[in-house]
């Protein structure tokens, strides 16, 4: 009986450091459905990953760093949590910002050279220390 108490109390806490582990971006930092739904029409083309990355190294890298890993509070950008979500929610992302947490918008960058960074932002491969326990790369399926 006792035991089973403490196998509880070892569980809940195994979540709680698990959940505090996830992404430290804000949780209300979230696209709506719509905007996420929107497709890259830039998707699967080498050339906009390449300009996305020019683009990157000028307005982004700043705070993300060159292969998106982030400085300080920027978010690593290659974490499954970031690469999971859709083309069209990074694009909202990219063009609202989230100016509390100090994500600046880019609306101002035309609508193409957005989605070249979400193209490049695919692009990224997740490095050993992006991954939650230093393991083995999530299973994804295969890219263009
Ligand atoms: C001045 C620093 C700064 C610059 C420049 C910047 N970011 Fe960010 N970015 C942040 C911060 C800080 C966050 C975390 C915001 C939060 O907690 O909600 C963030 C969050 C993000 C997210 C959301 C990550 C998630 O977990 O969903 C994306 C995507 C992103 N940035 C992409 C970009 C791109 C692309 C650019 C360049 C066009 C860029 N950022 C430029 C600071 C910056």
């Amino acid at each position: 009986m006792r035991l089973s108490v403490l196998l509880l109390f070892a569980v809940a806490a195994a979540l709680a450091v698990a959940q505090d582990s996830q992404s430290k971006t804000d949780p209300k930092f979230v696209a709506p459905p719509d905007a996420a739904a929107k497709e890259n029409p830039l998707a699967g083309n080498a050339e906009a990953a390449a300009g996305g990355k020019k683009l990157f190294l000028r307005s982004c890298a700043e705070c993300h760093g060159e292969n998106g890993t982030g400085i300080e509070d920027a978010a690593n950008l290659q974490t499954p949590e970031v690469q999971k979500q859709s083309d069209g929610a990074l694009f909202w992302k990219v063009t609202n910002g989230n100016v509390k947490k100090g994500m600046p918008p880019f609306a101002r960058l035309p609508e193409t050279q957005r989605w070249q960074i979400v193209s490049f932002l695919r692009a990224l491969k997740p490095t050993k220390e992006a991954l939650p326990s230093g393991g083995n790369p999530p299973s994804s399926p295969k890219r263009r």
